[in-house]
């Protein structure tokens, strides 16, 4: 290894079960790049002072995960027009002229995946319906907005922060009553689950789920080794369906091109690589 070798990783805590290391594991390896992609395990106490570190450790960027996103926002030097939209950054690169530069690729990695896994869908082909008002959502809604969707409808268990989340970053989205699902399904293009309903140690899907039918796309943003109960429900009633793992695998891309200068691709290799 040479004086320069660039080094990224993640930051978060806990830390233990990011994937993150594997995907950039597995794409350095695969194009024989010099560099290496660790996590790293950092408590809130101590955000701050990790990122100043940091740059002198040899570490050209990192991803952020739970619970820093808001704080490596507040904390960058410069922020992307998506990471200011959403309040929140999960790709940071360490500039030597600029500082510390945030971004956010979350929406961007949904967006991919979807029109990957679903060439045929765009954004006029009709109503979308987001479940869950939380962090992703947040990302998942602007950029479903900014490709052009004409009508949102949002909806979460807890009214409220759908509202704020209308509110803040979103005004064009109708915000639809938790309890009237099916009003919000029916005739959906598009049926995204952006909640943690489903994901491995979290609250079942408990959402009636009948009025997806055969001309939706169901995508969810929870990912699982198998189907999740979401896509499983959507499934059987005849949807076509996009799950939550290529969202995590595209959202890494503009992270590793800045960092390590080579734009990665998601294929089959890479997601054997890191459910393997
Ligand atoms: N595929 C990817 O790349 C990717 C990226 C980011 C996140 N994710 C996954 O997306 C999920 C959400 O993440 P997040 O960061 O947005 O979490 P978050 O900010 O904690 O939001 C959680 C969301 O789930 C809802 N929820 C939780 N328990 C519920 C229940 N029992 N019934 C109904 N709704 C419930 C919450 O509703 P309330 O507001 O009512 O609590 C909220 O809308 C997680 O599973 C995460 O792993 C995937």
């Amino acid at each position: 290894m040479s004086d320069t070798v660039p080094l990224a990783g993640v930051i978060g805590w806990p830390i233990g079960h990011s994937l993150s290391p594997k995907v950039h594991g597995h794409w350095l390896a695969r194009y024989g790049l010099a560099g290496a992609y660790v996590p790293l395990g950092v408590r809130e106490a101590d955000f701050e002072g990790a990122l100043a570190a940091l740059p002198n450790l040899g570490f050209v960027g990192a991803n952020v995960t739970m619970p820093h996103k808001e704080r490596a926002f507040v904390l960058a030097d410069e922020r992307s027009a998506m990471a200011t939209r959403l309040g929140a950054a999960n790709t940071l690169v360490f500039d030597p002229d600029k500082g510390v530069v945030a971004d956010n690729t979350d929406g961007f990695g949904f967006i991919e995946n979807l029109r990957e896994a679903q060439p045929g869908w765009h954004a006029g082909a009709g109503p979308v319906t987001v479940l869950g008002a939380g962090g992703a959502a947040r990302a998942v809604i602007v950029a479903l907005l900014e490709a052009g969707v004409p009508e949102l409808r949002l909806l979460n268990r807890t009214a409220s922060r759908a509202e704020a989340l209308r509110d803040e970053i979103a005004p064009e989205v109708t915000v639809l009553d938790w309890a009237g699902a099916e009003d919000a399904l029916a005739g959906a293009a598009l049926v995204v689950n952006a909640t943690s309903m489903g994901m491995a140690g979290g609250p079942e899907m408990t959402l009636d789920l009948h009025e997806i039918g055969p001309g939706t796309i169901a995508t969810d943003i929870v990912y699982a080794r198998g189907e999740t109960p979401f896509l499983s429900a959507a499934k059987a009633r005849g949807a076509r369906v996009v799950d939550g793992f290529g969202m995590l695998l595209h959202q890494a891309r503009p992270g590793f091109e800045r960092w390590f200068g080579r734009a990665p691709e998601v294929d089959d290799a890479l997601r054997r690589a890191v459910l393997g």
